[in-house]
């Protein structure tokens, strides 16, 4: 016996992020979670946003869910799952060490991806509103492989976090389920540190009338919303960010920056 206390999770690492009226009054993470919301859930943007909390896509969300509909919003031709990967690493610049923030993880699929980047020293912190996503995320991280990962329930336009916690921050696939996207975009500026980096995946209308009108119909069905082409590098402009990139696939868009 060393004696030596054992090195404290990620979750228990993260606690010192939240705002202090976010931080729980007791440590306690039975489903593996921090869940912030307890008995809240984060009001429903639509049917797609509905799919996200049932048991079963999250079960096959990572293998069949997100390649396929991911396929349909890029294009054929657009990148592959192993390709998004390689560009939310390359736009958030991680290192190890480094803190980064996954908004809207779902099961996890880009956290973990971070958590290994960013190794035993630095910390992916995940957060997402919905239970079954959450709970596969923690099925499918374990701590002793990834020591770095942690996951909290929480609302995306109401990040719980202070002021310059993270030195990245990733919003892949989720931005146009939120109700107040915007909202959202303020509060990731607001958590990154001077110099931090911004990836986001999210919808992009078409140019052309007859497309507009079909992809206007589809995100209106399905709760979510299709932003403009420029809408988006716009705001994280207006919010500071500098070497503001953009790729568009399809009806997707990969935006990056950098925080003054
Ligand atoms: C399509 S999944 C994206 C998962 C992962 N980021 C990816 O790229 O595959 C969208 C996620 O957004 C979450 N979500 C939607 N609105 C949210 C909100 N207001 N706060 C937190 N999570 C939200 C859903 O629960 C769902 O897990």
């Amino acid at each position: 016996m060393s004696g030596q206390a054992p090195p404290a999770s990620a979750l228990e690492r993260a606690l010192p992020l939240l705002d202090a009226d976010a931080r729980p009054q007791r440590f306690a993470v039975p489903r593996g979670y921090l869940d912030l919301l307890g008995g809240i859930d984060v009001e429903s943007t639509g049917t797609a946003f509905d799919l996200m909390n049932t048991g079963l896509v999250p079960r096959i969300y990572e293998r069949y869910w997100r390649p396929g509909l991911g396929r349909v919003a890029k294009g054929v031709l657009g990148p592959s799952m192993r390709d998004e990967h390689r560009i939310a690493r390359l736009l958030l610049g991680l290192t190890p060490g480094d803190g980064v923030l996954d908004v809207a993880c779902g099961p996890g699929n880009f956290t973990r991806d971070f958590a290994r980047v960013v190794a035993a020293d630095g910390l992916a912190v995940g957060i997402d509103a919905s239970t079954t996503m959450l709970e596969r995320a923690v099925r499918d991280t374990p701590p002793a492989e990834f020591p770095a990962a942690a996951y909290i329930r929480g609302n995306a336009v109401e990040l719980p976090f202070r002021d310059h916690s993270f030195d990245a921050v990733c919003c892949f696939a989720a931005l146009h389920f939120f109700d107040d996207p915007f909202r959202a975009l303020d509060h990731m500026t607001r958590v990154l540190t001077p110099g931090g980096r911004i990836a986001i995946l999210t919808s992009c209308r078409l140019r052309t009338p007859l497309p507009r009108t079909i992809d206007g119909l589809l995100g209106a069905r399905s709760g979510q919303r299709m932003f403009e082409r420029d809408e988006i590098t716009g705001a994280l402009e207006e919010r500071g960010f500098k070497d503001v990139r953009q790729r568009i696939s399809g009806l997707a868009q990969f935006v990056g920056g950098r925080l003054r």
